[in-house]
């Protein structure tokens, strides 16, 4: 990979400065104006590495750690796989092998190979409407969860994302992967994007919106075909899941876990257990790729103790169901 950033961890202490010099610059508005825009920047930065996970999604990642979190967290997306077609596992030419095309893009402002120049609206349309500024359709994986994005983090979201350092990262092999049809099915099904996020105080309502947008239930839900959930087993795991997506050499499935209050899912965790598993599990400890995992961990764990809490709070409320049988259908 050619990914090279003149900040790299520094980025979010210059967003900060940045955000701070504009109380100082008598231009750039009132201090109040500065200061909400500060508060906004700051959530844009919380979500997009934590729960929206778009730094995990848009970052080369660590196979050696648990979760795979980015090698830096850098936005400057992850090399497409550039495959001969006796390398797709499945050993035929078949529509998996399409989507090796797909990869995650480099989403800073570089203005070649990056996004620079995409308007806040226009970058808030990707990640939530799957529609790139050209109108061409983007995978659903990415925005089925993100469309549940309110207005306010979408915004918040797009301010961040403009305000990283550049980094120049050609994506060779990457196209097209799907149809404007199949799109606009999966977009018309979608209920609209909210204008405004549940308050925090509203515990469970906050804690569903955190777990839409951190996409708990697309992974921790059996799927029979593609985008087909098992029904009525919402969250009673048994997704399969190729660790790395399956070119990967040395890939292989796991299975999620159920996260219903049954004692075969998460009951015996009560809120504070359960808040200090995405600790231990967040520390980024060493593993071997084999033994690796697709939950975000790391990312996960850059979350307030009252944000998981909320989350765990809402998956109390939901109806216990032993664990599901795998689905038929890997993702
Ligand atoms: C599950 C992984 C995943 C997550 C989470 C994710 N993305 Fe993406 N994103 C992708 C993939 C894959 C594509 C490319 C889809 C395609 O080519 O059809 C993409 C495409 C994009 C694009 C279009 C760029 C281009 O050049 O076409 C933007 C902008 C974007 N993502 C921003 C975001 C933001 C902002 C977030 C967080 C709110 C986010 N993404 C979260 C995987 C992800
Ligand atoms: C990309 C898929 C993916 C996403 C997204 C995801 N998980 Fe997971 N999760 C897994 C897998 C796979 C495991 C099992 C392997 C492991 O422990 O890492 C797991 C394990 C867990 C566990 C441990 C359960 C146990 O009994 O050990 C909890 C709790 C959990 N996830 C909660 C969540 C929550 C809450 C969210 C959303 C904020 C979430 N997951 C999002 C795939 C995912």
């Amino acid at each position: 990979m050619e990914a090279q950033s003149a900040f790299g961890t520094y980025r979010p202490v210059m967003a900060i400065v940045c955000a701070t010099l504009g109380i100082l610059n008598p231009n750039s508005g009132s201090a109040d104006e500065a200061i909400s825009n500060n508060a906004a920047l700051e959530r844009g930065r919380y979500l997009a590495e934590t729960v929206a996970l778009c730094a995990h999604c848009h970052s080369e990642p660590n196979d050696e750690i648990d979760g795979r979190p980015p090698i830096e967290s850098n936005y400057a997306g992850i090399d497409c796989p550039i495959l001969e077609k006796n390398m797709n596992p499945r050993g035929k030419d078949s529509e998996d092998f399409v989507t090796s095309k797909l990869c995650e893009p480099n989403i800073t402002p570089d203005p070649v190979t990056g996004i620079g120049g995409w308007s806040k609206a226009e970058i808030i349309q990707a990640f939530r409407d799957g529609l790139r500024p050209d109108g061409a359709p983007l995978h659903s994986n990415m925005w089925l969860n993100l469309h549940a994005v309110s207005d306010e983090d979408a915004e918040a979201i797009a301010s961040y994302i403009q305000t990283l350092p550049p980094v120049v990262h050609e994506q060779p092999g990457r196209g097209p992967v799907l149809s404007k049809r199949i799109h606009d099915v999966a977009l018309a099904s979608l209920p609209p994007s909210p204008a405004k996020s549940p308050a925090p105080s509203d515990e469970v309502a906050y804690g569903k919106y955190l777990t839409d947008i951190g996409r708990c239930r697309y992974c921790h839900t059996p799927n029979d075909a593609p985008g087909r959930e098992r029904k009525g087993k919402a969250f009673t795991g048994g997704a399969r899941y190729w660790v790395g997506g399956r070119y990967l050499p040395g890939a292989r499935v796991v299975i999620t876990p159920n996260l219903t209050a049954h004692p075969e899912g998460i009951g015996v965790l009560g809120r504070a257990d359960f808040i200090a598993l995405f600790r231990e599990r967040g520390r980024g400890r060493k593993v071997p790729f084999s033994r690796n995992t697709v939950m975000p961990w790391v990312a996960f764990a850059g979350m307030t103790d009252q944000d998981l809490g909320a989350v765990w709070a809402y998956l109390q409320t939901l109806p216990p169901q032993p664990t599901s049988q795998p689905g038929d259908y890997d993702f």
